[in-house]
């Protein structure tokens, strides 16, 4: 059963992925402009995550034979003043990437669209992983602190994190 509405939906979703690797991307480039290459591998590989996610809205797409619309791409303005900063926009931006999920979940279900509601379960459990895990970076950083060393400290164990992350999604794609 097609549905114009979820056509809609999901080309949104799938610019949102894209819009995300681009964000992730330029962060990647702020942190490598502070020298924190740990930190900056960890959000590099999740741009990669984030095409992923991308393909595989349009993959849905093209198995259910809707047409696909690609938005232009906005800067991606990345204001942070320190690494907490920049690690609470991004939990941000991923918790309304999960609010935006939610909605076409709720959206499918209104319509009985059972292919849809069972397409984005994938995506339900994603970002479950991925508030988890950028809030337990928030909670790393904010242990360590901003005594002597600290952005020393924080790389090192983004870095850890990089290396799980990388290893989790050679799985889970
Ligand atoms: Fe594709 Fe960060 O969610």
């Amino acid at each position: 059963m097609k549905n114009p509405s979820t056509a809609k939906v999901i080309n949104q979703l799938m610019n949102g992925e894209l819009r995300a690797a681009h964000l992730y991307w330029q962060a990647g480039g702020w942190c490598i402009e502070r020298h924190l290459d740990g930190c900056a591998k960890l959000l590099l590989g999740h741009a990669d995550e984030e095409v992923t996610h991308m393909k595989r809205m349009l993959g849905f797409l093209i198995d259910c034979e809707y047409p696909i619309y690609f938005d232009a791409l906005p800067e991606p303005k990345i204001g942070a003043k320190t690494i907490l900063d920049l690690f609470q926009a991004i939990l941000a931006h991923e918790k309304t990437v999960t609010d935006n999920i939610n909605a076409a979940v709720k959206e499918a279900q209104a319509i009985d669209d059972h292919s849809t509601f069972e397409f984005l379960q994938w995506f339900v459990k994603e970002q479950r992983e991925e508030i988890k895990l950028f809030q337990n970076i928030i909670d790393r950083i904010n242990l360590i602190g901003d005594g002597p060393q600290a952005l020393y400290f924080i790389d090192t164990e983004l870095a850890k994190f990089a290396a799980g992350n990388a290893a989790a999604s050679g799985s889970s794609g």
